[in-house]
């Protein structure tokens, strides 16, 4: 399954989106003599770092907490007569598999990947020593007791009334299919929006970008795709500015779409969808940096690569500016964030709803080269681990106040049921030295590895500011 330098190109990097620029190997080579003894040096000066960080982190009792590695035992049952269609098609060759019992809607084992709802969580329960706890695929309801419905969504913290604010697709609708071969679908419902003050306790904001019932041309018409939204805050402008992946049904389009608001919770204005720097784009994140600079990052040339690029000052338009990342590397799902100077970001692979391994990435420079860490992912058992805990990476919220920790968001996907889809919260943390060889630092892991850690329940540690 490892992805390593199956994908090692002779060196595309530094590209400009339109055109495809080489550096020769000679010359290379030459530079990585050059440079190998001055990295060795920074290799162990960031060791320490790290080692020192991690030292302080683990102090923090709660941080032990959360960096305990939690093994889960499932024994898969024996083959049963009649699978779901779903399951069938992937089973050839192989014995059943994890992935298999997850893609099974009868599955014996349907229970441990989508709780029923006996077992929600939420603020309006009676939760006992359980408040605050996430518990990872398990129903999880808003302050009115209703499923939250923030699929492939994302975080926006406001500081002018310190709350956060959780925006993603609303699917509250019926799944179908709309021709035989077409990716399981529920129709445009539009954006839901949830305020939390301390990221556990979700009010329902209501619909912030509603779909278009009518107008069939319109990129918002319910029967085409509206994914990914995510929202940032335009200090010059003064503006709530949401990208998202607009599509239509077959998903040909491949577009970003821009909508525009004065307030955190809408209305949004839908503007208009393009294909950035003219390619075509489905998922995507966007990204502010500390200097207030925002970035676009899509999946593009039929998910083979990545984009990334600055945004206009206004964060309305791409600019002409853009690199080509990941090439070849066949990634979607990206979430980025940044920690001591160092952009990383999540990534899927690219199998539809069903799960698949996560990498993280690294890179110096947003714009690239950006390296391959491996799977982040700790702790559950080998299937859960390559399946990215049967879930596909969002978004990755800092903790400020607490340095190099994050919660990591995904999405377990029910593509049976869309709306019936869960949330997968972990603790993501950012410390001690990479577990794989580098393409660009020439095998030296200069970066710290970033783990996401498997817990069944979890919660923020206390003290940190959201909480009393
Ligand atoms: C909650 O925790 C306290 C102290 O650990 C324990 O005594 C009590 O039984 C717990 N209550 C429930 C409902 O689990
Ligand atoms: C999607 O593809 C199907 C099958 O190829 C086709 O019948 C249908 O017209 C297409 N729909 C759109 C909106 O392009
Ligand atoms: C966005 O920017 C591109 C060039 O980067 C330009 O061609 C396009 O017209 C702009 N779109 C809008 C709506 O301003």
């Amino acid at each position: 399954m490892r992805m390593r330098n199956k994908y090692r190109k002779p060196t595309t990097l530094r590209c400009n989106a339109g055109s495809r620029c080489s550096m020769s190997a000679v010359v290379w080579s030459l530079v990585g003599c050059l440079l190998i003894l001055h990295l060795y040096s920074i290799v162990h000066h960031k060791d320490g770092v790290g080692e020192e960080f991690q030292m302080r982190m683990s102090h923090h009792p709660q941080f032990h907490e959360l960096q305990k590695v939690e093994e889960v035992n499932i024994q898969i049952p024996p083959p049963r007569g009649k699978r779901s269609p779903r399951a069938g098609k992937r089973r050839p060759r192989r014995t059943t598999t994890l992935i298999d019992e997850f893609l099974d809607e009868n599955s014996q084992l349907r229970h441990i990947f989508f709780p029923d709802k006996k077992t929600s969580i939420g603020p309006l329960k009676d939760q006992g020593n359980d408040s605050y706890y996430y518990q990872p695929g398990r129903i999880w309801l808003d302050t009115e007791g209703n499923p939250i419905q923030a699929h492939g969504g994302g975080i926006l913290y406001d500081e002018k009334t310190r709350t956060h604010y959780w925006y993603g697709e609303y699917k509250d609708g019926p799944t179908y299919h709309a021709h035989k071969k077409g990716a399981a679908r529920v129709d445009i419902i539009g954006v839901g929006c949830y305020s939390s003050m301390d990221l556990w306790a979700w009010k329902d904001e209501g619909i912030v970008l509603a779909a278009e019932e009518n107008d069939e041309t319109h990129d918002l018409h319910k029967s085409n795709v509206l994914e990914r939204p995510k929202v940032i805050y335009n200090e010059k402008t003064r503006k709530y500015v949401m990208w998202m992946h607009i599509d239509d049904t077959n998903y040909t389009k491949a577009s970003v779409g821009t909508a525009i608001s004065d307030y955190p919770t809408g209305p949004f204005e839908y503007l208009h969808s393009q294909r950035p720097h003219g390619f075509d784009s489905r998922d995507m994140t966007i990204f502010k940096d500390d200097d207030g600079v925002a970035y676009l990052i899509y999946s593009s040339e039929d998910n083979s690569e990545l984009h990334i690029g600055p945004l206009t000052e206004d964060y309305l338009n791409v600019t002409s500016n853009a690199r080509r990342i990941l090439v070849g590397q066949h990634r979607e799902a990206p979430a980025l964030f940044k920690y001591q100077g160092t952009y990383y970001m999540i990534t899927s692979g690219c199998t539809g709803w069903a799960p698949n391994e996560a990498l993280a990435h690294a890179a110096e420079s947003i714009m690239g080269p950006w390296e391959t860490m491996g799977n982040p992912c700790i702790g559950g058992n080998k299937m859960f681990r390559l399946a990215n805990f049967f879930a596909q990476s969002t978004f990755v919220l800092p903790l400020p106040g607490f340095p190099g920790s994050f919660i990591f968001m995904a999405d377990r996907w029910n593509p049976a049921d869309l709306r019936d889809s869960r949330y997968v919260w972990l603790p993501l943390i950012v410390g001690g030295p990479a577990d794989q060889p580098l393409e660009y630092n020439f095998g030296f892991p200069v970066w710290s590895r970033v783990s996401i850690y498997w817990h069944r329940k979890w919660r923020l540690p206390q003290g940190w500011s959201g909480l009393k």
